[in-house]
């Protein structure tokens, strides 16, 4: 016996082996809206790029989605459940606070007593887990996890409010995460800016969200830029490498703005998602790769850049090579 504490054998580097999503049944446009409140399908494609998005039905539960786009994302490693010995959970629109459902979702997946655990980082969520993750396998903790983030935000989204209600969605998207000689997920620069804890946010007493949207919109298009840039220069590329730049899809003016100021090449590939989907928080950013990769409009091997942003305020980015 010995008095000193062992550590496991490290992974060299991190990546996806494979990505899931479930889209809900139910289309609704921007016409459909315009039926129950003031506004109209001008005004939403303008200021925010949305044509329609997918609403949960009672039966697409945050569970039943988030199992949907995790058999998939399992499907497509080709990993057997048993492989798996983490599950991480990002989600800001559970209504029970007791028991978390990371555990649940992988008993539905036959994931055989793995860690499980549910984490709210907003809108953030998904780049959050994928970072932990991804530094659970190269510090030996773990060999293979399941990342989701899943989001019905209809739940907590006020129907009348057409300041919330036209922007946020629901759904659900997934990665396996595994161990690789080459890196495929770089380092995550994460942060927060906890003095607008109230930017957006369900109040006291109310069981919707509220949302300084200007004060967001600002924020998003001024102070994240650098989160962007720190996130390339931690995985040691540049702009010019980027062949997919897949932001949280939070409103298509704010994904241009960033683009824009980024400098990319003409060739890379920008995730616009939030046109069919809306913004669906901690699933956003898996929902916008997979409908890139069965699109063929990204493919297996491209370097791409995710960032997430959210309720916090919270943000969190990285380097990946897609499955
Ligand atoms: C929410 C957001 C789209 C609002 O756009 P905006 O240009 O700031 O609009 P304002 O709130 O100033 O409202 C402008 C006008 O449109 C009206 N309006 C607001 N929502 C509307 C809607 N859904 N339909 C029609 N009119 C609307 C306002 O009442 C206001 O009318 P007024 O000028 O007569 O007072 C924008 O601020 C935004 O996208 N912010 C970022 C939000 C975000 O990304 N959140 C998620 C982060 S995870």
């Amino acid at each position: 016996m010995t008095n000193r504490i062992q550590l496991p054998p490290t992974a060299p580097g991190a990546r996806i082996l494979g990505l899931g999503s479930y889209r809900p049944r139910r289309r609704v446009t921007n016409d459909d809206l315009a039926q129950t409140m003031d506004t109209n399908d001008e005004w939403i494609q303008t200021r925010v790029g949305i044509a329609e998005r997918r609403w949960a039905s009672d039966d697409e539960t945050l569970v039943e989605m988030a199992v949907a786009a995790g058999g998939k994302a399992l499907a497509a490693s080709g990993l057997p459940p048993e492989d798996i010995d983490l599950v991480v959970l990002a989600s800001a629109s559970l209504r029970v606070p007791i028991p978390g459902i990371g555990p649940q979702v992988a008993f539905r997946l036959g994931i055989p007593r793995p860690g499980a655990f549910d984490l709210n980082a907003g809108c953030a969520g998904f780049c959050y887990a994928l970072g932990m993750a991804s530094d659970a396998i190269r510090a030996g903790d773990a060999r293979n996890v399941l990342v989701v983030g899943v989001e019905r935000l209809t739940d907590v989204t006020d129907p009348t409010d057409r300041s919330t209600a036209v922007i946020f969605a629901d759904g659900a998207g997934a990665a396996v995460v595994g161990p690789s000689d080459e890196p495929g997920i770089g380092p995550v620069a994460w942060g927060s800016d906890g003095d607008q804890f109230t930017a957006i946010e369900i109040a006291a007493g109310s069981s919707t969200m509220s949302m300084a949207g200007q004060a967001v919109y600002r924020w998003a298009t001024t102070k994240l830029t650098e989160t962007l840039v720190a996130a390339m220069e931690k995985a040691g590329v540049g702009p010019a490498d980027i062949d997919v730049f897949a932001p949280h899809q939070a409103n298509l003016r704010i994904v241009e703005s960033m683009t824009k100021r980024l400098g990319f090449s003409d060739d890379t590939v920008v995730a616009r998602d939030i046109v069919q989907s809306g913004n669906t928080s901690a699933a956003s950013i898996p929902l916008a790769l997979t409908a890139l990769l069965e699109s063929g409009e990204a493919k297996s091997g491209d370097l791409a850049l995710v960032l997430g942003y959210g309720a916090g305020l919270t943000f969190a980015g990285q380097v990946l090579v897609l499955p």
